[in-house]
């Protein structure tokens, strides 16, 4: 069955908002540097832009963390399944993620970066769903406010799928919906094709 999606937030609104975010990044990090630390793999597609459109010198690192859920779930159960390379210590460093859904990812790996003495560590999100929010987080720097919809696009992925879609989408079975596959070859005149398979664990993790 062809998977549906309906856009949320269309790719030149994501720009311009990046934009601004990078723009005000810069300035409150002006004669410092920043210290990315991209949460992968959702946050991936996010950070690269981001850190395009900031003018202090940027360093960049990353980690990926699973929770695992029923798949569309955070149970709040945090693994580190790839650390980062590089010592956080006196660095002014930046948190890129793609969603803050119900803030328990985030929750748990602030305080656990806190111990590794940077100078400062904030938080910077392209999505946040309020509604959904179980623990609460501060975000420094937000894109996007959406409602408790499951979103997919710009580094979002459902079972892996999806994440190349240069927009935020709803992916849903209902009515007047545009078919993915057609999005896709507007956005790249190719088909989705094959995706990287799941992990092999005992539940499906978001990453
Ligand atoms: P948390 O619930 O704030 O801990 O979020 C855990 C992770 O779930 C996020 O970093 C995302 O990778 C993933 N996630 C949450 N909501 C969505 C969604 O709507 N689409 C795709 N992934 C999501
Ligand atoms: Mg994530």
């Amino acid at each position: 069955m062809t998977d549906r999606i309906s856009v949320l937030i269309p790719e030149s609104t994501l720009d311009a908002k990046i934009k601004e975010i990078g723009e005000k990044i810069s300035s409150d990090y002006a004669g410092k540097e920043v210290h990315l630390i991209c949460i992968l793999k959702g946050g991936a597609f996010f950070a690269c832009e981001l850190a395009k459109r900031i003018t202090v010198p940027v360093s960049i690192d990353f980690m990926q963390v699973s929770s695992y859920g029923d798949g569309t779930k955070s149970s709040g159960i945090v693994r580190i399944k790839k650390d980062l390379d590089d010592s956080l210590e006196g660095k002014e460093v930046i948190i890129v993620e793609d969603i803050i859904d119900t803030g328990k990812t985030l929750h748990y790996l602030i305080p656990l970066l806190e111990h590794r003495e940077p100078a400062s560590i904030k938080l910077c999100a392209l999505l946040s769903k309020p509604d959904r929010r179980e623990v609460p987080i501060d975000i420094d720097y937000l894109g996007f406010d959406i409602p408790d919809e499951f979103v997919i696009g710009y580094g979002l992925d459902y079972a892996q799928k999806y994440r190349n879609l240069p927009f935020i989408g709803i992916l849903d079975p209902g009515e007047e919906m545009v078919q993915v596959d057609e999005k896709l070859s507007e956005n790249h005149g190719q088909d989705p094709g094959e995706t990287e398979e799941k992990e092999d664990s005992p539940e499906p993790a978001l990453e």
